[in-house]
């Protein structure tokens, strides 16, 4: 990890080039993403005008273009290493680390579940009674749980990882036989009808490669009036230094272990951050796909796909604060949704 950069080395570098952080805070960086489309005034014209232009022109330019090559290469990655590594690294995760803070092994977060549902989709808790429900890419089964404690008519959950499959039957079954697990690719025909009231994926299609093609076989299935809930990462936010510290830092930390097999990386990330986040820094660093969205990108989608007469959407910052290697705290950058057919 020795081409980590500290954030400590950022700011130095940022108060020599502009005098103090709080200079630097007022000349925008730190300003609202509505504030910063431009070069802020105090800039215009110097060094750092300059250079602020230019980075915003570039990052626009990488975006636009990575949209454009995630649609040429959807499909054709799909027997590349990076989709097998990143569904064996679910698997070895689904089998070997099934403990975590926001996991059920955790009886606080297990107990909230039901409630964290509803905060994250807006739904009353009322809405889920007897409502057919799908947990897509459903993992070891968390939020499967959680609509069982919400009372819905029925789930099917689904995941590619076997280890993922057995975890979440095991989690439905004091539910009874209207709650089923399948192995299913969310890239492939689901064979499931288009009837539920709700489709709920959480964290799934940003590490499929093909992001919009599983959005098409979701969006199937979801009933006329019936609900999309989706959580995708965002790209950074700009104007927030603390996002692309952090995504710099996942992307460090990754190459850092990517090559390693997952036994090592569980010993590294657990002397590193300890057995309680071990599963939260596994998941965040050892899949090699981890594709960022723009919103725009997404509601263009939505919005072709009929999604149209009810518009959620949120930034997902939740308020546990995950400490970084710095000792900084920072909030994760998310999109997260619910829209209505
Ligand atoms: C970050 S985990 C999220 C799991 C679960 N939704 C949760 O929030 O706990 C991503 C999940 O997507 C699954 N996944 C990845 N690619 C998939 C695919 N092509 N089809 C179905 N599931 C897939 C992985 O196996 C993994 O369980």
């Amino acid at each position: 990890m020795s081409d980590r950069i500290s954030l400590a080395r950022i700011k130095r570098v940022l108060k020599r080039t502009f005098g103090s952080r709080r200079r630097f805070a007022l000349e925008g960086v730190d300003a609202k993403p509505e504030d910063n489309s431009a070069p802020p005034a105090k800039t215009a014209g110097t060094r750092l005008g300059l250079l602020e232009a230019r980075t915003d022109f570039l990052q626009d330019e990488v975006s636009q273009l990575r949209s454009l090559l995630r649609h040429l290469a959807g499909d054709r990655i799909q027997d590349w290493p990076i989709v097998r590594a990143t569904r064996d690294s679910f698997d070895y995760q689904w089998r070997n680390l099934p403990e975590g803070e926001a996991m059920p092994s955790n009886p606080a977060w297990k107990a909230e579940v039901g409630k964290t549902i509803g905060r994250y989709s807006g739904l009353p808790a009322e809405w889920f009674a007897g409502k057919k429900v799908m947990d897509a890419g459903c993992g070891l089964g968390r939020w499967t749980y959680g609509f069982g404690t919400l009372g819905v008519g029925s789930c099917v959950s689904f995941d590619i990882s076997e280890g993922g499959v057995a975890r979440s039957r095991e989690i439905a079954a004091p539910f009874g036989p209207s709650f089923t697990v399948l192995r299913r690719n969310v890239l492939e025909d689901l064979g499931l009808p288009a009837d539920f009231d709700l489709v709920w994926c959480f964290g799934v299609l940003h590490h499929t490669g093909d992001t919009y093609r599983g959005l098409q076989n979701l969006i199937r299935c979801v009933k006329p009036g019936g609900y999309l809930f989706l959580m995708i990462y965002g790209e950074p936010r700009p104007g927030h230094i603390e996002d692309y510290a952090y995504y710099h830092e996942m992307f460090s930390m990754r190459k850092a272990l990517r090559n390693l097999p997952f036994e090592e990386k569980v010993r590294r990330l657990e002397a590193a951050y300890g057995k309680d986040k071990l599963h939260g820094y596994f998941d965040a660093i050892s899949p090699d796909i981890n594709d960022l969205y723009r919103w725009d990108e997404l509601e263009s989608w939505l919005r072709a796909a009929g999604f149209e007469k009810e518009f959620f959407h949120f930034f997902f910052q939740p308020k546990k604060v995950y400490p970084d290697t710095y000792g900084h705290t920072f909030q994760l950058h998310h999109h997260i949704f619910l829209l209505i057919s």
